[in-house]
């Protein structure tokens, strides 16, 4: 097993994130056997497909290093870098792009949305940006990628890119690239907006309250449930009783994600109840989770230096991994070094 995944270093790490991914990369990382290898790595190369604060990129590249480490994930056992410091993401993008197909790339959800109806303006990085996250993926013989829902569709594209690569390049028993296959948490893998419960959860929201931070202290958090969209009605006690009602389903997905749990569950504790009683509790069971990793998150922005270290350690540990599957596809593709 093989597992590799990634997130963009713009904004805050919140619990969509969380929930949806980081969480998953850890419990991977806890069940890695001797052999198998687990890389994760901050997106520091897809964040300049949109506009960009240079400080500000380089400041959060150091910041999400800290939170992912403060959410449990220890250099020690899993590799972990920034793409920048290892060139070949960059470079088997590029290779990539001979196999990838415009009109797979025209299709992807996230370039509809980000794009919306300007898409002459946007960068060529922005519609390339899928390119590359292949590229992360299979330039390690990658098995396993644990994303939240919204990135499923890229991993697809992935398989597609890597398959026709084979077909395409490479000897029918000595294929260059492994498939690799997305791991999508049961319970949460799309965690919504605390203001609208039809978009996710997301970094780039303008506001704040529709996120809740891991950095975010008690009194915020506890502010932020409070705040958060819901209807005037009880909870139900089956889950049936949640359809069309898109906040209520989030709170409660939100608490038995956190509790790991079931929504189920959740329910034959709160059916009946309204959200003057479920809120508080659900504040209350952020605030714990959340404490100890906001305080390791706070103990490691204070040593910059050793985050320094961190990255550019594990930068060369995927560099050495890289090499191989890079050095094939070089040669697959007939190109004379
Ligand atoms: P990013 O930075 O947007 O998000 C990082 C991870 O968090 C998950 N996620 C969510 N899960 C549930 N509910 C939400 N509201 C929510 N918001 C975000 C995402 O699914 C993701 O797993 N393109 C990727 C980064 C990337 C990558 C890769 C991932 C680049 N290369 C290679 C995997 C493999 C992104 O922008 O994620």
């Amino acid at each position: 097993m093989r597992v590799v995944s990634g997130i963009q270093p713009t904004g805050n790490l919140h619990l969509g994130n969380y929930l949806g991914a980081i969480r998953n990369w850890v419990r991977m990382q806890d069940d890695m056997q001797d052999g198998e290898q687990c890389l994760f790595f901050l997106a520091d190369l897809h964040a300049i497909s949109m506009p960009h604060d240079p400080a500000e990129l380089h400041r959060g590249t150091l910041e999400m290093a800290a939170a992912v480490v403060a959410c449990g994930i220890d250099p020690h056992r899993s590799i972990l870098f920034n793409q920048a410091q290892v060139p070949a993401h960059a470079e088997m993008q590029w290779l990539l792009n001979g196999t990838a197909r415009m009109g797979w790339l025209n299709r992807m959800t996230q370039w509809k949305d980000k794009a919306g109806k300007n898409r002459e303006g946007q960068s060529v990085a922005l519609f390339a940006y899928p390119v590359l996250q292949a590229a992360d993926v299979l330039l390690y013989q990658t098995t396993h990628v644990p994303v939240g829902e919204d990135q499923k569709q890229h991993l697809e594209l992935a398989r597609d890119i890597a398959q026709k690569f084979n077909n395409d390049f490479a000897g029918e028993d000595t294929p260059v690239f492994t498939l690799p296959e997305a791991i999508t948490p049961p319970q949460a893998a799309r965690i919504m907006s605390l203001r609208d419960g039809s978009k996710k959860m997301s970094k780039s929201d303008p506001s704040e309250m529709s996120r809740i931070e891991l950095a975010d202290d008690a009194d915020t958090v506890m502010k932020k449930v409070k705040k958060a969209k819901t209807d005037p009605e009880p909870l139900p006690s089956e889950a049936g009783g949640l359809v069309g009602r898109a906040e209520a389903l989030n709170l409660v997905t939100i608490y038995a994600a956190v509790a790991d749990t079931t929504v189920e569950a959740v329910l034959g504790e709160y059916g009946g109840e309204g959200f003057g009683k479920f809120k508080p509790a659900l504040g209350e069971l952020l605030v714990e989770t959340l404490r100890p990793i906001s305080t390791r998150f706070n103990e490691l922005l204070d040593d910059r230096e050793a985050l320094d270290a961190i990255l550019a350690r594990g930068a060369s540990q995927a560099r050495e991994l890289a090499r191989p599957t890079l050095d094939a596809t070089y040669s697959a593709l007939g190109l004379v070094r």
